[in-house]
């Protein structure tokens, strides 16, 4: 299947460099010489990256890419297969050009699959990529072996074929590349996609739920982009061409929604959930729209929360989820937006993490609007387990952009062995810069944030979570059993240059009482071993 078949009306458009006023307002004063960012786009130097904007500049001339959902079909086993292909191909952006890309059963992107608690689940991942990659099930609960690591590499022409029983509560999860130095530029090219799971509970409490009408996915991504369209990949790449000296990896000022360029989307619905997922390599998004009006946070990146939390902003950064309920008034149009965002950093880093920017994501056009049933009271009954008097707490410290704790990943050493079943508390901390730190195989609460209880975003079950300097964040962290004392999760930043940069590390689950016993160094097959650094 192709989610973005090609497209014969283009929107051809070109646009002087965008420097508005605001940019140059928040920018400060000083015109020195001509600095070039990107191509044609040139500020003055004195400036050093100033702010940026895509406001004023968009018409939303673009119907939403809505992602299909993935075919799948029960095997004789009684398991959901679904098949994805890896592949590299070309996307038109129209209104922007044309792209060498990378997606998943199609040129960008991937489709989204779907699967029920207590269903197992079988994928066949072909790779017909030109280089080794993996696919990691951001989120989800499953056996290490499975979970599409830097261990699970996937060579040209292979295929990988892992299969587990979806034991978690409804989510908005997703999948990526996650091969060890080079996830920043396999999910950049494209590929990425959706996983949503559903349960019983979710289904009783009547939710808009008609994907693609009244719950609509949101893959919100920036991108540096050419004056033809084509991408940037050496920004991904190669740290020197980035702004800020690639400290954080590739920021764009092109925004793409589910791969759309300059996208709207026509609701038919009062009232329309939607799927928020920031796939952007470092971006974080301070969403909310330019009436203000208020908005109910539903959900977290592994869950429901316990009751809607009315909001005007929402902040998400990479590799983050959140599910919002939006009410809308027939006949009227209304635009999401991303504004500055307070990070706790000084300006310099603010600059180069774009959280003084400010882009239009998608425009919104209501219709004649069908009724929707209310919102419910509750959602979730469930607030997170009681924290054990004796449970193990561990600190980590995110430094330099390259490590944790003053080490870089190393494919081969085990960093930790967690008990199966283990509720420990883990502090996060950051010395400098922002972060997202994310677990895999577990979900974590948020106990606080600098000593204080945390904000009403970060309130619901979680998987990845914004770390800003300074402010140490406490989470309780729910691991799962599947014991492998051989086969690592990964724990590491979600700003792709950070992880790449080995701002990551490497723990097992094993038996309860065989902690302290378990070797601490693995067998490295030789195709996994060898160092991919830059
Ligand atoms: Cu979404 Cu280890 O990654
Ligand atoms: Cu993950
Ligand atoms: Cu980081």
């Amino acid at each position: 299947m192709n989610q973005h078949p090609s497209k014969t009306t283009t929107h051809p458009r070109s646009r002087p460099s965008t420097i508005t006023r605001r940019t140059l307002i928040a920018g400060g004063v000083g015109l020195g010489g001509c600095v070039a960012l990107g191509g044609a786009f040139t500020i003055p130097a004195a400036l050093g990256p100033g702010t940026q904007t895509n406001v004023g500049a968009l018409d939303f001339t673009n119907p939403l890419t809505i992602p299909p959902l993935a075919d799948s079909r029960i095997d004789g086993s009684g398991r959901r297969v679904f098949e994805l292909t890896l592949q590299a191909g070309e996307t038109e952006f129209p209104g922007k050009g044309m792209a060498a890309t990378w997606g998943v059963n199609g040129p960008f992107l991937g489709p989204t699959l779907r699967a029920a608690q207590g269903e197992a689940v079988a994928m066949a991942v072909h790779n017909e990529l030109p280089d080794a990659t993996s696919i990691h099930w951001h989120g989800m609960h499953l056996p290490a072996a499975m979970d599409g690591g830097p261990h699970q590499m996937i060579a040209p022409g292979a295929t990988w074929e892992p299969h587990w029983t979806v034991e978690q509560p409804a989510a908005t999860l997703w999948y990526h590349p996650h091969p060890h130095g080079e996830t920043a530029l396999h999910v950049y090219r494209g590929i990425a996609g959706l996983f949503l799971l559903d349960d019983d509970a979710s289904a009783a409490l009547n939710l808009p739920s008609e994907y693609g009408v009244d719950d609509i996915p949101l893959i919100i991504q920036d991108k540096r982009m050419k004056d033809d369209g084509s991408f940037d990949t050496n920004a991904a790449s190669f740290p020197d061409s980035l702004r800020g000296g690639g400290v954080f990896g590739i920021l764009g000022r092109t925004i793409l929604v589910n791969g759309t360029y300059d996208p709207y989307l026509a609701v038919r619905r009062s009232r329309v959930r939607f799927r928020i997922l920031n796939g952007s390599n470092a971006r974080f998004y301070n969403l909310g729209f330019t009436d203000d009006r208020s908005f109910s946070l539903i959900a977290t990146d592994n869950g429901l929360v316990p009751e809607p939390v009315p909001l005007t902003r929402l902040l998400v950064g990479p590799g983050e989820r959140a599910e919002i309920i939006v009410e809308f008034a027939p006949d009227e149009e209304v635009t999401l937006r991303s504004y500055p965002q307070d990070l706790h950093v000084p300006r310099p880093i603010r600059r180069q993490l774009g959280a003084d920017d400010t882009f239009d994501i998608i425009r919104v056009r209501a219709g004649s609007l069908g009724a929707a049933a209310p919102l419910p009271f509750r959602l979730a009954g469930d607030a997170g387990a009681e924290i054990p008097a004796d449970a193990t707490v561990r600190t980590f410290s995110l430094d330099d952009h390259t490590s944790i704790n003053g080490r870089t990943m190393d494919m081969a050493r085990i960093d930790l062995a967690i008990p199966a079943g283990a509720l420990e508390v883990w502090t996060v901390q950051s010395d400098g810069q922002p972060h997202t730190f994310h677990i895999h195989g577990a979900t974590f609460r948020v106990l606080d944030v600098g000593g204080q209880a945390p904000g009403a975003t970060l309130r619901g079950p979680k998987d990845t979570v914004p770390i800003t300097p300074d402010r140490p964040v406490r989470l309780a962290v729910q691991f799962g059993s599947h014991v492998d004392p051989q086969m690592p999760y990964m724990y590491h930043c979600h700003l792709l240059r950070h992880e790449d940069n080995g701002m990551m590390g490497q723990f097992v689950i094993v038996e309860p009482g065989t902690e302290d016993s378990t070797p601490m160094t693995l067998a490295m097959p030789e195709a996994l071993g060898h160092d991919h650094g830059h």
